[in-house]
């Protein structure tokens, strides 16, 4: 098969949500329909449990068996889909962000009863600055769940996204009869069963056909009538080329648990999420078809147990065939690297890859070369645009409890934060180190490791900080005033970028009104604005 050919057979995606809307279940039947997982389960067992919230050792644990889950690739109708997986559990709020640089699309699982919550606007906020093509799923409809146009109008003033609902629910909860494919014109009836894969779809091209009263009886066939009708007059025909810029989202509604919908979701997908699509550079656009191979670092995973200290680094392919054995480019290090065993990833079980094509994710065991964001070529030097630190929520100070240790502290957290597992900030003069994360769990991890694989002690210091704000302006005495000014709130971060660490919004809404030639950006890249 041509290269041509292997990208255009593929599909990487990403499913999100806010946690227990149900993302597992749904990346669960879809593994199922594609034949890559035998029985029910085999997901679920890797999910990060609620319960063990304040055990790290545990998380990490349930982490490292989550590592198998990390790309999950399956063939359906030909196309070669590779899911990639990303952690519910909301302290790894900032790995999620960092797998959405490397898929193509997204589903976004929002739940019926609940509808948009906080985890999944944040999510929609990063697809939203890539122009991610995104795909709704109402699940639970099985449950008595809100009015289905109320759950659209929050989902587009909420996620500041147009949608436009492709199959509509016959009633809901106790009473949910199925759905009615608007598209594509048939009508698909709820029987829950957690079993059965395919659904049984009956074609109605006609809604006004008296067969539907037969199936759903005249009350929800008139009601049903009614909704398509003011789905038509309310929103725009869909249009494929509007969703994959980013600007439309297709909905179904489904209940994952019960195998419905599922099907209908999954071969859609598959008609209209984008192929591998190339990636912004500092030089110049990649693209997929080019024959040199790019990649991408976009995840690095330690593993916790010191008998198996291995880290993996997953590399999105972008451009031309990866293969092993070959030489390729690192461009941040200036040197050739070769990979003996580079892997995916598939239900518990490792596979060495011979050669990998854009859209494919292949893990590269490291020793400590790789931080988020390297990128291998074939010789050409550029940058990844696109994958940008965000504001971290808690900041703390680090504060060397060994000062004999001093070098090896300075060292653990300079590499465990390229790894990604937290943000450092640095304030000069003085050299104070603060760390920002989006979660608690996240200083518990540094600290155990620091002390574990650096032999250095450490301890957290609570700060008054709430938002890191990448500065910029164009008047460079300007923003050297301000710095000069705020010294107290400036730090830079790894890459020696100015950042101004505030203390409330309050406080930023202040100094935005007092200097108003500073730009103040919640990324590092500075694009589209996080809020
Ligand atoms: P998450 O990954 O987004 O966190 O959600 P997950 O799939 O784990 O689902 C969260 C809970 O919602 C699970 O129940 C799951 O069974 C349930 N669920 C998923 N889809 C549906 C649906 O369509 N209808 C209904 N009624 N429930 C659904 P749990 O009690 O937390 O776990 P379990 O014991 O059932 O596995």
């Amino acid at each position: 098969m041509s290269q041509l050919d292997e990208l255009q057979k593929r599909k990487t995606f990403g499913i999100i949500s806010h946690p227990d809307a149900g993302k597992t279940t749904l990346t669960e039947k879809l593994l199922l329909f594609g034949g890559a997982i035998q029985s029910a389960g085999a997901v679920k067992s890797n999910k990060i449990k609620k319960t063990a919230t304040s055990d790290f050792m545990e998380i990490e644990k349930q982490r490292g068996i989550s590592v198998a889950t990390s790309v999950m690739s399956f063939e359906y109708l030909g196309k070669l889909i590779n899911i990639l997986d990303t952690p519910g559990h909301k302290d790894f709020a900032e790995d999620t962000y960092r797998t959405l640089t490397a898929v193509d699309s997204v589903i976004m699982v929002v739940d019926s009863v609940k509808g948009v919550e906080a985890q999944t606007r944040r999510l929609m906020e990063v697809c939203a600055m890539r122009k991610t093509p995104v795909i709704v799923f109402i699940n639970k409809m099985d449950r008595e769940g809100r009015d289905p146009f109320d759950l659209l109008d929050e989902i587009e003033k909420e996620l500041k996204i147009r949608v436009r609902p492709l199959s509509f629910p016959i009633n809901r909860g106790s009473l949910f009869k199925g759905v009615y494919n608007l598209h594509k014109k048939y009508l698909n009836l709820f029987k829950p069963s957690t079993t059965k894969i395919a659904d049984e779809i009956m074609q109605i091209t006609d809604i006004h056909d008296p067969e539907l009263e037969k199936e759903i009886g005249e009350k929800d066939a008139a009601q049903l009538r009614e909704d398509a009708e003011t789905v038509e007059v309310v929103y725009d025909n869909f249009d494929i080329n509007e969703y994959l810029k980013g600007n439309l989202a297709p909905v179904f509604f489904g209940s994952a648990v019960n195998n419905f919908g599922v099907q209908e979701l999954l071969e859609t997908f598959i008609e209209i999420a984008p192929t591998p699509r190339g990636r912004e550079t500092d030089v110049r656009f990649v693209e997929p078809e080019e024959k040199k191979m790019t990649g991408f670092i976009f995840k690095i995973h330690a593993n916790l147990d010191p008998k198996h200290r291995d880290r993996i680094a997953f590399m999105r392919i972008v451009s031309g065939k990866f293969e092993r054995h070959t030489y390729y480019h690192h461009v941040r290090l200036d040197k050739n690297f070769r990979f003996s065993t580079p892997v995916t990833f598939m239900a518990q079980s490792k596979n060495i890859v011979d050669e990998a094509y854009p859209g494919d994710v292949v893990g590269l065991y490291d020793t400590g070369n790789f931080k988020i964001g390297d990128v291998l070529t074939e010789g050409e030097n550029f940058q990844i645009r696109g994958i940008p630190s965000f504001s971290p929520e808690i900041f703390k100070e680090l504060i060397n409890t060994d000062p004999m240790k001093s070098k090896q502290l300075e060292k653990g957290i300079a590499q465990l934060t390229d790894e990604g597992v937290a943000q450092l900030f640095t304030q000069q003069p003085g050299n104070r180190k603060y760390v920002g994360t989006v979660g608690e769990l996240q200083f518990e991890v540094i600290q155990y490791r620091l002390l574990h694989e650096y032999g250095a002690s450490c301890r957290f210091q609570p700060i008054n900080m709430t938002r890191a704000c990448w500065l910029r302006s164009e008047d460079e005495q300007k923003l050297q005033d301000f710095i000069r000014f705020k010294q107290t709130n400036i730090v830079q971060d790894k890459d020696g970028h100015m950042v101004y660490l505030a203390p409330s919004d309050w406080f930023l809404k202040m100094e935005r009104e007092n200097n108003p030639a500073i730009e103040f950006h919640f990324n590092s890249e500075f694009k589209t604005e996080m809020v």
